[in-house]
């Protein structure tokens, strides 16, 4: 059963000013060490910086929290599988909010441009 949904859209270019100005305090504020080590991967990190930040955010509208005392950017951890597919691993505030609202997962998916990033994110229970 789907028990919440929540969308994001973000601006490449303001990740990409956020990471210029503030470097790395930017990134390890907003991403977990794998996040950060994968898209730094890559020759122009900032589209997958951003869509990760657009994925926080949607995860936290899916809960209906936004980002704050209940849910920080740290409780919340996109993963990737082999095929690339992303998956949502929670922490701390994330796994207490997935407990309290009986569900069983946060289903993700990702897109982003040179110019936008975006991300869905749905909480489903089990049943
Ligand atoms: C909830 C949150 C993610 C909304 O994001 P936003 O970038 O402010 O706004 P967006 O344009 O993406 O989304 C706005 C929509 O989110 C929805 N929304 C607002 N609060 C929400 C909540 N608690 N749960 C679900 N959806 C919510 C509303 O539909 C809103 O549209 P409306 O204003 O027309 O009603 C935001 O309040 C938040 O917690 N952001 C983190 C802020 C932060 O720390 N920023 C620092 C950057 S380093």
């Amino acid at each position: 059963m789907i028990l919440g949904i929540g969308i994001d859209i973000i601006e490449v270019a303001r990740i990409h000013a956020s990471h210029e100005k503030f470097g790395e305090r930017f990134l390890s504020r907003i991403l977990l060490p794998n996040e950060i080590s994968y898209c730094l991967s890559h020759r122009t990190p900032a589209p997958f910086l951003a869509v990760r930040f657009a994925a926080k955010e949607a995860i936290s509208k899916a809960f209906g929290t936004g980002i704050g005392a209940q849910l920080g950017w740290q409780d919340m951890e996109v993963g990737r599988k082999e095929s690339g597919e992303p998956f949502v691993i929670l922490h701390g505030g994330g796994q207490k909010l997935l407990h309290q609202r009986g569900a069983q997962s946060v289903l993700i998916s990702l897109s982003h441009t040179q110019d936008h990033a975006a991300a869905v994110a749905i909480l489903e229970s089990g049943t």
